[in-house]
């Protein structure tokens, strides 16, 4: 997979892709990233990529012509499976949308900025709006983060134990149960006996009922979908 990444912050992007699961599913080759600073696609003497709203009204707005003149030449490179803009107005992430954008080949995601972009980004070239909850951040670029990192584990390779990403919270619309490691005892606070029991059968079917009663008391919502 490949994922082109523009943002008039680049700084913000490098380190999530420097650390632990990222890091080495791009050392392996199962993800490319590339950061393009909007800046180098600006216009005149000042960089300008945002500019006051038509209409009038406070702050700045993204303008079309950067953008598309970024965008326009990742397309002349190669084809794009989706243009991803990032921002509150989007639809909220969930696991779904990310395994279904994990089967992607090539993904181009927008980070918003100020007031957003100019409208015409939106119909010319956006192919999905995605918002990561509902709270308004200073830009795009943690969205975009928080995406690729929800993409990149679900990529066949990524994860050590493939079945790691299988049992994940959502990945069945149920929260995960709770997990225990050692000591067996802390302080008084006890592993519950049946994950001591080496009877396996019995701890799966206590998991799922663990995380059922998680989804029901915390997220009934999950349930009724
Ligand atoms: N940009 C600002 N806030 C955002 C959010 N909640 N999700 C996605 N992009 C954003």
């Amino acid at each position: 997979m490949r994922i082109d990444i523009i943002t008039v912050l680049p700084e913000l992007l490098k380190s999530p892709f420097e650390a632990s699961i990222l890091k080495r599913a791009i050392e392996k080759g199962l993800v490319e990233v590339h950061l393009h600073n909007l800046r180098d696609f600006s216009i005149g003497n000042y960089k300008q990529v945002d500019d006051y709203q038509f209409g009038g009204g406070a702050g700045m707005v993204m303008m079309v012509e950067p953008i598309d003149k970024c965008i326009s030449k990742l397309k002349s490179e190669r084809d794009y499976d989706e243009i991803i803009y990032m921002t509150p107005d989007g639809n909220t992430l969930n696991q779904g949308m990310a395994n279904e954008i994990s089967l992607k080949k090539n993904i181009i995601i927008l980070c918003g900025h100020y007031k957003g972009v100019d409208q015409r980004v939106r119909d010319m070239f956006v192919t999905r709006e995605i918002s990561i909850g509902d709270y308004v951040l200073s830009g795009g670029e943690l969205a975009a983060a928080a995406l690729c990192d929800a993409v990149i584990r679900l990529l066949p390779g990524v994860l050590n134990d493939e079945t790691s990403a299988l049992t994940d919270t959502f990945q069945d619309n149920l929260l995960a149960p709770p997990v225990y490691t050692r000591p067996a005892d802390y302080k008084g606070f006890k592993v519950p006996e049946i994950l001591l029991s080496g009877n396996f059968p019995k701890i799966e079917k206590w998991r799922e009922q663990k995380a059922l009663e998680r989804t029901q008391e915390r997220r009934p919502d999950l349930l009724e979908e």
